[in-house]
C-alpha cells in the first residue's frame, strides 16, 4: 500500500480566494467526492487573508464548481454533503497566528480520525509567498512527517535557472524531497497519461521510435484566449516560461525518453531529465535561427474583436514579451540524432488545441507511379482525445491508384467512461502519495536549463526579431519557415467537435 492511501486526509488550500481554488481545486476534489474517490474522512481547509463570511465563501465555490466543472451544474444534496468538509480559515500568510489557527484545526481533525492522517498542503499561491508559506509551515513543525506531510506546489517554479535552484535548496532544507509535489498539469490530462501506454504498452512502435524511421516531430499547444486578466504575470514571464519550459518540454519528454524499466515514478522521471539533458544547447547565433517568437496584434479571433497584446490590462505599452513561441530543438542521442522536434505554442490563435505529431520518413524505394504521402502519427491531447495513423491505401477499382487513409481511435467511440480532468487526477495522485505525475527537483532545473539560453539571448536583443502576428491567425510567418525543409507547414490543429483528420 502506497503512503497515504485511503488514510483520513486534510487537503489545506492557501490562496483559497484565488482564481485556481474556485476554477480547478474545488470543482476536482468535489467530482473526486462524487465518485467516491476520497478517503472516508477528508476535511478541506481553505486559507486566505480576506475577511469572508463561510456560507457567502461556500457559495462562491460552489459557483465556481457549477460554472468549471466538467460535469456541470453540482447536485443539491452532494453539495451539501461535500460542503460539511470544508471550511475556511482567515489568515495573513505573513502572521504565525494564521499557522496556529491552522494547527488547531489539524489536531482537532486528527483526534476526531484517531489515526495519523495526510496533511497536504496546497500553495495556489503568487509565487512571492511561497517560501513565506513554507518556512512558517516548518516552523510549526505542520509538515514534518515524510510519510504523510506533502506540499503541493504550482508553476511558475522559479523564473530562471537560477532562482528555481534557490527555491529547490530553500524548500529542500525544509522538507524531504518526497514531500514535495511540483504541479505541471498537463502531465495530468488523460491523452497525455496515454502517451505512456501507447508507447510502451504496444511493442509495435518500439522499432520505428527512432532516428531511422521518423523525420519530424511537431508538438503545437495552440490557445484561442489571450492573456485576459493575467497581464500582470504574463508579461512578465512570457510564453516561453509560461509554456514551453513546463509543459511543451514535458510532452517533449514523453514522446522522445526511452523505455524505463518499470512503471515506477523514479525511474519514469529518470528517463524524462535524461531527454533534457541531451537536447542540444544554443549559442546565441543558433537561438536567433531556431527559436521564433512573436507577439500578437490587434484582431480578430472567430469575429470577435481582440486588443493587441500591447493594449492588455496590466502590460507594459512598449512590451516585448513573447506570446508566441516555435521552436526546431535536437537531441543529441543515440535514438534522436539529427531529428528535428519542432515545438509552438501562442496565444490568440484561430483555435484551442494541443497535437503531437510524429512524421515517419518516406520510402527510400518507390514502386508505385502515384506521390505517395508518408505516414503520420498524430495523437490529439486536446479538445478531442484521439489518436489517428495515416497510411496508403489503394483505392478500390480497377487501377492501382493509391490514396492516403485514417486509421483512428477516438475515446468518444472506445469508451463509455468520463474523462477526468488533469487535477483530479493529480490531487488524488497527492492523497495515495504517488510523484509520478510530479516534477522532481532535478527535471524542473534541466528543463529551465533548455531554455535558458533562449531567455538569454532574448535578454541581450530585447527587440531583435519579435515577430508580430495579428491575432486570430497562426502566428508569425517565420515560424513556418522555421520547417524547412522538413515539412511545408505546421499540420492543421482540429477545432473542438472536429476530428484530426
Ligand atoms: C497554464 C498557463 O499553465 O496553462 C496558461 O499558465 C495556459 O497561460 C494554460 O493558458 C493552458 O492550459 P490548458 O490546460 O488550458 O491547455
Amino acid at each position: 500500500m502506497k503512503p497515504g492511501k485511503n488514510l483520513p486526509s486534510v487537503v489545506t488550500i492557501f490562496g483559497a480566494k484565488g482564481d485556481l481554488t474556485k476554477r480547478k481545486l474545488i470543482p476536482a476534489l468535489y467530482n473526486l467526492y462524487t465518485d467516491s474517490q476520497l478517503p472516508p474522512g477528508f476535511a478541506i481547509v481553505c486559507v486566505d487573508f480576506l475577511a469572508e463570511e463561510e456560507t457567502a465563501f461556500k457559495n462562491d465555490l460552489l459557483a465556481g464548481v457549477n460554472e468549471f466543472s466538467r460535469n456541470g451544474q453540482a447536485k443539491e444534496e452532494e453539495w451539501n454533503e461535500f460542503a460539511k468538509h470544508i471550511n475556511y480559515l482567515q489568515g495573513d500568510f505573513m502572521k504565525k497566528e494564521t499557522f496556529d489557527n491552522l494547527k488547531t484545526r489539524l489536531e482537532a481533525f486528527d483526534a476526531q480520525n484517531k489515526k495519523d492522517s495526510v496533511h497536504v498542503f496546497y500553495f495556489a499561491v503568487a509565487p512571492r509567498f511561497i517560501e513565506v508559506i513554507a518556512d512558517a509551515l516548518y516552523e510549526h513543525e505542520l509538515c514534518g512527517r515524510d510519510g504523510l506531510d506533502r506540499i503541493v506546489v504550482e508553476k511558475p517554479f522559479g523564473t530562471d535557472l537560477d532562482t528555481a535552484k534557490k527555491l529547490n535548496r530553500f524548500l529542500g532544507k525544509r522538507f524531504a524531497e518526497k514531500q514535495i509535489y511540483r504541479i505541471d498539469h498537463y502531465l495530468g490530462k488523460e491523452a497525455v497519461q496515454n502517451i505512456m501506454a501507447f508507447r510502451f504498452a504496444n511493442y509495435v512502435f518500439e522499432p520505428l521510435w527512432n532516428r531511422k524511421f521518423i523525420d519530424h516531430v511537431q508538438i503545437s499547444v495552440a490557445e484561442e484566449v489571450g492573456v485576459g486578466k493575467r497581464g500582470g504575470y504574463y508579461d512578465g514571464a512570457g510564453a516561453l516560461r509560461d509554456m514551453v519550459q513546463n509543459h511543451l518540454l514535458q510532452l517533449l519528454c514523453i514522446i522522445a525518453m526511452e523505455r524505463p524499466g518499470f512503471y515506477e515514478s523514479e525511474l519514469i522521471r529518470d528517463a524524462k531529465v535524461k531527454v533534457l539533458k541531451h537536447i542540444r544547447p544554443y549559442t546565441p547565433q543558433q537561438v536567433l535561427k531556431n527559436v521564433i517568437r512573436g507577439q500578437y496584434t490587434a484582431g480578430n479571433v472567430h469575429g470577435t474583436p481582440r486588443p493587441a497584446y500591447r493594449k492588455e490590462e496590466q502590460v507594459q505599452a512598449a512590451s516585448n514579451t513573447e506570446t508566441f513561441v516555435a521552436a526546431r530543438l535536437f537531441i543529441d542521442n543515440e535514438r534522436w540524432k539529427g531529428v528535428p522536434f519542432f515545438l509552438r505554442t501562442g496565444k490568440s490563435l484561430p483555435v484551442q488545441s494541443s497535437v503531437i505529431t510524429i512524421q515517419f520518413k518516406d520510402s527510400p524505394h518507390k514502386i508505385f507511379k502515384d506521390d505517395i504521402t508518408p505516414n503520420r502519427l498524430v495523437i490529439s491531447i486536446q479538445p478531442e482525445l484521439e489518436i489517428s495513423l495515416l497510411f496508403e491505401a489503394k483505392v478500390p477499382g480497377l487501377k492501382m491508384k493509391l490514396k492516403p487513409v485514417e486509421m483512428d481511435f477516438t475515446y468518444q467511440d472506445s469508451y463509455t467512461e468520463t474523462i477526468p480532468e488533469a487535477y483530479e487526477a493529480l490531487l488524488l495522485d497527492v492523497l495515495d502519495g504517488n510523484p509520478t505525475l510530479f516534477m522532481r527537483a532535478d527535471q524542473v532545473e534541466a528543463a529551465w536549463k533548455v531554455v535558458m539560453p533562449i531567455l538569454d539571448t532574448w535578454k541581450k536583443y530585447p527587440a531583435k526579431e519579435l515577430h508580430l502576428y495579428k491575432a486570430g491567425t497562426w502566428g508569425p510567418s517565420a515560424a513556418t519557415e522555421l520547417l524547412k525543409p522538413y515539412a511545408k507547414d505546421w499540420f492543421r490543429l482540429a477545432a473542438r467537435g472536429e476530428s484530426i483528420k
